[in-house]
């Protein structure tokens, strides 16, 4: 599905974008290794069931137990992708060219959550291959993940135009697709980027300062909100919000550990 990504174009690159984040530590040779990348072995090696391999223990439960309270599908997720490539349920389905369902790790304990395919996406049938998505590579590299080994979906599959906020009840109508994913992958924690993918999981919440950074939950998971790769870009200069992004997915690599 997912090729090994390579979004840094040189070590210069690499290093300014990990300084930027306040991660530069990354390159400095006292680096404590587990703060670049979570102990434990590697996700892509958790095989039959993440339960047993990830060590520690987590608000979720047990050591390595997703605490997802919904059933199981029994579907699998390419099942639900080929549904969501074939889908016609809503108008967005005559403005696209590839439907996005989503792509990674079936067995990733971690799924980041965004908005919807933008233009780059539904070129390629791919989520997050477009500068936004760079920038998310980018991230998850800094947590010590290659991007393949993770799952990454978004809230509604197929481009809105314009690049528009999806409309709630095209949101709605997708849900279940994304309702679905969930419960095959099981995930232990969900990364949120931006007030879309919040709206999905807490319909609630009023405003992303109220709630980001913070974990949040839903049924039985760990959410993560954070902000949009998108907002980063928009407030390029701002090393504050860089450095915000940083540390909320630092408290993620600190769930996964176990800490
Ligand atoms: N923005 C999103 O929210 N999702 C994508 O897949 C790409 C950009």
């Amino acid at each position: 599905m997912d090729k090994k990504s390579k979004p840094f174009s040189d070590l210069a690159d690499r290093i300014r974008f990990f300084e930027e984040i306040g991660a530069g530590f990354v390159f400095k040779s006292e680096a404590p290794r587990r703060a670049a990348r979570p102990e434990g072995p590697r996700m892509a090696d958790v095989r039959s069931d993440y339960g047993t391999n990830v060590p520690g223990s987590g608000p979720s439960g047990p050591a390595g137990e997703s605490g997802l309270d919904l059933p199981r599908s029994a579907r699998t997720l390419e099942d639900i992708a080929a549904e969501v490539r074939t889908c016609r349920k809503c108008g967005l389905a005559a403005g696209r060219t590839l439907a996005v369902p989503g792509e990674g790790n079936p067995k990733s304990p971690l799924l980041f959550v965004g908005e919807g395919p933008g233009h780059d996406e539904d070129v390629q049938g791919r989520p997050f291959v477009g500068r936004a998505g760079q920038l998310l590579t980018k991230i998850i590299q800094a947590m010590g993940y290659d991007r393949s080994e993770v799952f990454i979906a978004n809230v509604v599959k197929c481009r809105p135009p314009e690049n528009r906020v999806p409309h709630r009840e095209e949101a709605e109508t997708c849900a279940p697709f994304l309702l679905e994913q969930i419960s095959v992958l099981r995930p232990r924690v969900i990364v949120t980027l931006g007030k879309t993918a919040v709206d999905f999981f807490l319909p609630d919440v009023k405003a992303m300062g109220m709630i980001r950074g913070n974990f949040q939950e839903w049924h039985g998971l760990p959410i993560m909100p954070t902000f949009h790769p998108s907002y980063l870009i928009r407030n390029e200069g701002n090393k504050e919000i860089k450095r915000m992004v940083w540390n909320d997915m630092q408290k993620v690599m600190a769930f996964l550990r176990g800490d």
